[in-house]
């Protein structure tokens, strides 16, 4: 057969098992964009003419095996007739590809999402390679639409139901041991076997391990009693009003056996909603930020961090987390207890396996003399908060850094400019900002002050990157971006309260409006102390909130003193219930917050208008499917 493919190659062998690698032209990943599939179906034209013994489909990529579907197609859908061609092409292609009579197979080694999944799924067999870089997942509910390529219909068969849609409703992924464990790989083989392993499934005639009777049942006479417990934990977490692709996704399981063309209304609400525009625009963003810093070559091995307290502890238990090897200094060794505590649970929670976490901790080195400055590529500073203290540390720290290491605070509130003047080279000092609690917060500022070295800054970059962060290039200013748009955000909640209405109610407000946290609570978490110091240095001489003030005197300052606007208890604010909402309550509490992100923008704090929606949404949990303040405020 004479075939014209740009992406996928073909190959035959003596016995006649034919592998089809994908290996999309002009790309470092795979993903399933229009030509692809189009070749893909003159691949099976070719294989009914010439059935081939058995079909493997791989990745030409070192990258992995499918990314998922082509994103960018997704933000020219401005019909409903082309949403609905979208979802049709890849239904009809991978029901035709689970109808061959030849049995197929995917290797399924690196990423494999979304579509790529689908693909998969339509496979007879799924073999997963257990390497690190190996996982599965269908993560379409994070951009505000469906698994549509078949995903709804063959996930539940494969693993159940209730697990499938747990793994569709939050877009979480699997390992390759887990995959195989839930029944979703068929084996799970070291690559160097890949191979071999795979032609002897594909030619085992085996039949596919059947889903056990009662996962039968729940896929079948018994889907509602899964479909309403899925609704209900959906509800937890995701208002319909906000996020109707996983309250579409229940529905199309249990009502259309996972076929969404059978649905057209669904599909057309889905794809024209401003959640999935916004979220595929929160996609793009994170794209945008995980490419600072591809320029630097700079690549860290070692780190050093000095201060082991709230900051300085967690944020060397990340990089110890992501692979490097990092000494943590503190004035005594009493003093790095409880970092090294957090550190252990940090481990134990993300990594899972004991000897993996011990390895980690093995990474993490306390050095009460500071032996690793010597040695280590990325310094950070985290001391107390206080100028003079900083100034005698750098000014020791200076002569002893290797060259080309990157020197960094993570200074909230002082100016670089003041930090760096005791230093033989002040334009070396960068700040790398990480917000609290470090584990949980994807974004860090990295902070360029005036005659900065744009090498340090371009190293900071990569070295975020490198420990799985999202960097924002910010100017220095007072409060860089996410802390300069909170503050006046936070002090609208606390006049709110002065005004009479209940710490309640407000955080009800924004909670309604799509934040994560209500204001007030955000309070309360940060610190009532902090949050006024925030306010006086950021506020613009504004008086502080009556209501903050009468606590701080009393010292309530919030969750760390078990008591702030809320009594805190197990980590978690005791609220009464809140009264009805006034009307614009909330539109008046987020004004001040995207007026501030419109000054930062003209005053180039942040270099543009995607850059600052980019940082509010991943620094502070902004509504992401508002797409952002700005965007939000442009399209009211
Ligand atoms: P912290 O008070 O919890 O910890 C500071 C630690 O530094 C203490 O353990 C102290 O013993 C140690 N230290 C002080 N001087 C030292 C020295 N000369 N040598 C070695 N260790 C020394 O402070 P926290 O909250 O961790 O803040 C640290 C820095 O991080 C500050 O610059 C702060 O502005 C910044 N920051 C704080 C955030 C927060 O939410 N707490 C968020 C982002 C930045």
């Amino acid at each position: 057969m004479t075939l014209n493919l740009q992406h996928w190659r073909v190959e035959r062998d003596a016995e006649g098992v034919a592998t089809a690698i994908l290996d999309k032209a002009g790309e470092s990943a795979n993903s399933l964009s229009v030509a692809v599939m189009a070749e893909l179906a003159q691949i099976l034209d070719g294989f009914d003419q010439q059935p081939p013994k058995g079909l493997i489909f791989r990745s030409g990529k070192a990258a992995g095996f499918i990314a998922g579907a082509d994103i960018e197609e997704f933000t020219q859908l401005d019909t409903p007739e082309k949403g609905r061609a979208l979802v049709e092409r890849g239904w009809q292609l991978f029901n035709r590809l689970a109808a061959v009579d030849y049995p197929t197979l995917a290797i399924i080694r690196g990423h494999c999402l979304g579509g790529g999944l689908e693909l998969a799924l339509a496979c007879r067999y799924l073999l997963a390679v257990d390497e690190p870089a190996t996982k599965m997942g269908l993560p379409e509910v994070m951009l505000g639409i469906f698994p549509g390529w078949g995903g709804m219909l063959r996930l539940p068969q494969r693993v159940g139901p209730a697990a499938a849609l747990d793994m569709m409703l939050t877009g979480k992924s699997l390992d390759a041991k887990r995959a195989k464990r839930m029944g979703l790989a068929d084996e799970c083989v070291p690559p160097r076997v890949m191979e071999p392993a795979a032609r002897q499934l594909l030619l085992s005639g085996q039949p596919r391990r059947p889903l056990p009777a009662l996962q039968r049942l729940l896929n079948g006479p018994l889907k509602a009693v899964v479909a309403n417990g899925a609704r209900k934990q959906v509800a937890k977490k995701a208002r319909p009003e906000h996020y109707p692709a996983p309250y579409a996704i229940i529905d199309i399981w249990q009502k259309h056996n996972g076929n969404a063309l059978a649905a057209p209304a669904i599909i057309d609400r889905i794809i024209s909603s401003p959640t999935a525009r916004n979220l595929v625009r929160v996609f793009f963003l994170q794209e945008r930020l995980k490419g600072f810093g591809k320029a630097s070559e700079f690549s860290a091995r070692r780190v050093h961090v000095i201060g082991a307290g709230v900051m300085g502890g967690d944020i060397a238990a990340w990089c110890a987390l992501r692979g490097m090897t990092v000494t943590l200094q503190d004035q005594s060794l009493e003093r790095m207890g409880p970092a090294l505590q957090r550190a252990n649970k940090l481990f134990t929670r993300r990594l899972r396996d004991p000897l993996k976490a011990r390895a980690a901790f093995d990474r993490l080195i306390p050095d009460v003399n500071g032996d690793g400055v010597a040695h280590a590529d990325v310094v950070i500073e985290a001391i107390f908060e206080n100028v003079e203290a900083k100034h005698a540390l750098f000014k020791a720290l200076e002569p002893r850094l290797k060259p080309g290491a990157v020197l960094a605070t993570n200074t909230s509130s002082l100016k670089l400019e003041d930090l760096r003047t005791v230093l033989q080279q002040p334009e070396r000092l960068v700040g790398i900002h990480f917000f609290n609690p470090v584990a949980m917060m994807p974004l860090v500022e990295v902070v360029e002050a005036e005659g900065a070295d744009p090498d340090a800054v371009q190293a900071a970059c990569a070295f975020v990157r490198q420990i799985d962060k999202l960097p924002l290039p910010v100017k220095s200013a007072p409060g860089f971006l996410v802390n300069a748009v909170l503050a006046p955000y936070m002090l609208a909640a606390m006049r709110a309260v002065d005004e009479g209405i209940s710490p309640e109610t407000v955080d009800e407000a924004m909670l309604a409006f799509g934040m994560p946290m209500g204001p007030i609570e955000l309070v309360d978490t940060v610190g009532l102390d902090i949050a006024l110091a925030a306010g006086q240095q950021l506020a613009g001489g504004a008086a502080a909130p009556r209501c903050l003030l009468a606590r701080v005197e009393k010292n309530q300052l919030g969750k760390k003193s078990a008591q702030g606007f809320y009594a805190w208890a197990d980590g978690k604010a005791k609220k009464g219930s809140a009264g009805a909402v006034p009307a614009g309550l909330a539109e008046r509490l987020v004004k001040p917050l995207i007026d501030r992100v419109e000054q930062l923008v003209a005053d180039s704090i942040v270099a543009d208008a995607d850059l600052a929606d980019a940082g509010v949404i991943f620094g502070t949990g902004f509504a992401p499917f508002t797409g952002g303040p700005l965007n939000f405020r442009k399209n009211k």
